[in-house]
């Protein structure tokens, strides 16, 4: 996507062929900033500081780390070793994991020197592909928000509101969530999106800025207003992505995620989810038993985070001292809750078992 009228994707390799260069999330929407990560630790901390974030680019980030870590030493038991330190890093999104077993199933089977190419290669792959996988999910949704547009009394405008970020930012390009939505702007429509904050890390802040970048318009709400909005029937429609979809539909996504699929059923919003294949954990079924929920400090909740008059970033405490804070980053939307749908690079299926098998049917998934 353009920044400034210079494209970028959120990860790329550097120069040198052997690092790699991230847009520094924790530092937007306030600063556009660069930062190269050279070794696998300073991979593994920037997905655990959320540097980087968002489950399909936290995948490619991996790939990425372990071709770092090939160059260091490509013997099986860095490749073990190296595994098991990205894959400890964030719990939830199971990108992560789905990246590292095919980076660890391509490279042990071949001999130990080619495996610095074939991992610096394999990373290349996987963040193309996610880049594709965006874009056909972007054209499949489109299709979903012109349906939903032409059964509109008002066709002047449609309302779509998302959680979290799942623009461009959590993926190398394009985003899932927001992918559609880019589509509808640059086909014509006239999209309105309501940007949740998504407290406590403000990913709703990401999302205005990539909206804002595009030219999409958008409005920041508190995490709680949307029932309302939806009550008031402006809401034509919901999009989130996912960090991990199970194999019976249920919907592990960003905190907060949940309550606003409870309020689209009220209200008979539909609820979409916007995903690529790599999010489904087919091993897993019932989502709030079985996925880890990942639990962050406290202080990223009684603290906010912003910038100053100095323009320095700063986190600012907004609660008496030594309260005790809950901090859970992810909650789970059973498949019933998702009325609109799966939205894939396969194209849209109902978030069911039934659903899932026909996704597969027929096909040798990555
Ligand atoms: O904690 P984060 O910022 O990594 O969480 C990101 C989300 O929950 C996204 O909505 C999800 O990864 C889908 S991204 C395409």
């Amino acid at each position: 996507m353009k920044i400034n009228g210079k494209y970028y994707r959120t990860i790329w390799l550097s120069n040198d062929g052997r690092s790699i260069e991230i847009i520094d999330q924790t530092k937007l929407p306030f600063k556009f900033e660069i930062l190269r990560l050279s070794t696998i630790e300073e991979v593994a901390n920037a997905i655990k500081n959320m540097n980087v974030r968002g489950a399909p680019l936290i995948g490619v980030t991996a790939a990425y780390g372990m071709a770092i870590a090939m160059h260091t030493d490509y013997s099986d038991r860095n490749i073990d070793k190296s595994y098991k330190l990205l894959l400890n890093t964030r719990p939830t999104a199971i990108n992560l994991k789905w990246a590292l077993d095919r980076c660890v199933a391509n490279l042990k089977v071949i001999p130990k020197d080619q495996r610095v190419n074939k991992a610096y290669a394999l990373a290349e792959i996987i963040a193309n592909e996610d880049v594709e996988i965006c874009q056909v999910i972007g054209s499949y949704g489109l299709k979903e928000i012109e349906r939903i547009l032409e059964k509109k009394q008002d066709k002047s405008i449609i309302n779509i509101l998302t959680h979290c970020n799942a623009g461009w930012l959590a993926t190398v390009d394009w985003g899932t969530a927001l992918s559609p939505i880019y589509m509808a702007h640059e086909a014509g429509i006239n999209v309105h999106v309501w940007v949740d904050e998504t407290r406590p890390r403000n990913q709703g802040g990401l999302t205005a800025f990539e909206l804002g970048a595009h030219g999409v318009p958008h409005t920041l709400i508190a995490d709680n207003i949307g029932g309302h909005l939806m009550q008031h029937g402006l809401v034509d429609l919901c999009i989130v992505g996912t960090d991990r979809t199970t194999a019976r539909g249920d919907v592990c996504n960003k905190i907060g995620t949940y309550l606003k699929a409870l309020a689209a059923k009220d209200n008979n919003v539909p609820f979409y989810v916007a995903l690529p294949s790599p999010s489904i954990d087919f091993t897993v079924h019932n989502g709030i038993k079985e996925i880890p929920i990942e639990e962050r400090s406290g202080e990223e909740q009684s603290h906010v985070y912003g910038i100053d008059k100095n323009n320095e970033l700063s986190w600012v405490n907004t609660v008496p001292k030594g309260t005790e804070c809950g901090n859970y980053a992810f909650d789970v939307t059973p498949a019933e809750l998702i009325t609109g749908g799966l939205i894939t690079e396969y194209g849209i299926y109902e978030a069911s078992e039934r659903g899932l098998n026909q996704l597969t049917a027929g096909k040798k998934l990555k």
